[in-house]
């Protein structure tokens, strides 16, 4: 294909103390959750709703956690880096060594993933392509961060960096981006229905929140706010749109 569809991944743990760490264990959980994702070979994708069934996408990406850094020596593709910070705002501090988080490799060749304590309930946030090349990537919260040791319910199952790389590959929420709940704002995606605003928690099928939209709300898509458990799909139009953005912004990937 003429987009990269085998992604190399760094982490940089960022960790307080021992008790906070993040094992390589859990590092692979997190991995093995984003190839069955963007896969599509997560075994709960049979729980799409009947009338969203024809629309699930698969975006046929994979990702493996980097062999070579980026002076081409071998890697774990781990970083680990102990910091006087407990937590982090959502301001890119984690990303700089000077202000006590581990600096980026080249963004270009590698998706950067900081692993980090953030405040405010914060469970992760990404990059969109475009953006500074030194800050490119996605953060994801110690305790939403794969699908064991620190990871709590109910964001233990790793959907927060499945949702965090759709923002990396140009999605945007389904519902849109408008602060002030609208029908007629959209996602630049055809096949996801407007909807009105974000859903939370466990959602159940229908929830009709606009009224163009007959099968409501497709809040068990990754780029809704439901709990992990409650989302499992993008739709085929997400993943033009993601294939788009690897061609376009994302073509070193891998490189
Ligand atoms: N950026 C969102 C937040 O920090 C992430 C939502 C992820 N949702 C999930 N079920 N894991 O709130
Ligand atoms: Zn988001
Ligand atoms: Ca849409």
């Amino acid at each position: 294909s003429d987009y990269p569809t085998d992604i190399p991944v760094v982490v940089h743990v960022l960790d307080h103390s021992d008790a906070t760490t993040i094992s390589d264990a859990q590092v692979a959980s997190q991995i093995e959750v984003l190839n069955e994702d963007y896969a599509g070979t997560n075994a709960d994708l049979s729980k799409v709703p009947a009338p969203f069934a024809q629309l699930v996408g698969r975006p046929g990406l994979s990702f493996h956690l980097a062999t070579q850094d980026p002076a081409g020596q071998p890697t774990t593709g781990i970083t680990r880096t102990r910091t006087a910070a407990v937590d982090f705002g959502v301001d890119d501090t984690m990303k700089k060594r000077s202000s006590g988080g581990a600096d980026a490799w080249d963004t270009t060749r590698y998706l950067n993933l900081w692993v980090c304590g953030l405040r405010g309930g914060v469970l992760g946030y990404a990059q969109f392509p475009g953006g500074d090349p030194a800050t490119d990537g996605v953060v994801i919260a110690t305790a939403a961060f794969g699908r064991r040791g620190s990871a709590k319910a109910p964001f233990d199952l790793g959907r927060t960096a499945t949702h965090e790389i759709g923002h990396y590959l140009n999605l945007s929420h389904i519902w849109g981006e408008a602060r002030v709940p609208t029908c007629d704002d959209t996602d630049f995606v055809g096949d996801t229905p407007n909807q009105l605003g974000p859903n939370s928690g466990k959602p159940r099928f229908p929830k009709v929140s606009c009224p163009a939209a007959p099968n409501g709300d497709m809040f068990m898509n990754y780029m809704d706010y439901v709990d992990d458990d409650s989302m499992f799909m993008f739709s085929q139009q997400q993943v033009e749109r993601m294939h788009a953005a690897l061609q376009l912004s994302r073509s070193g990937l891998g490189a």
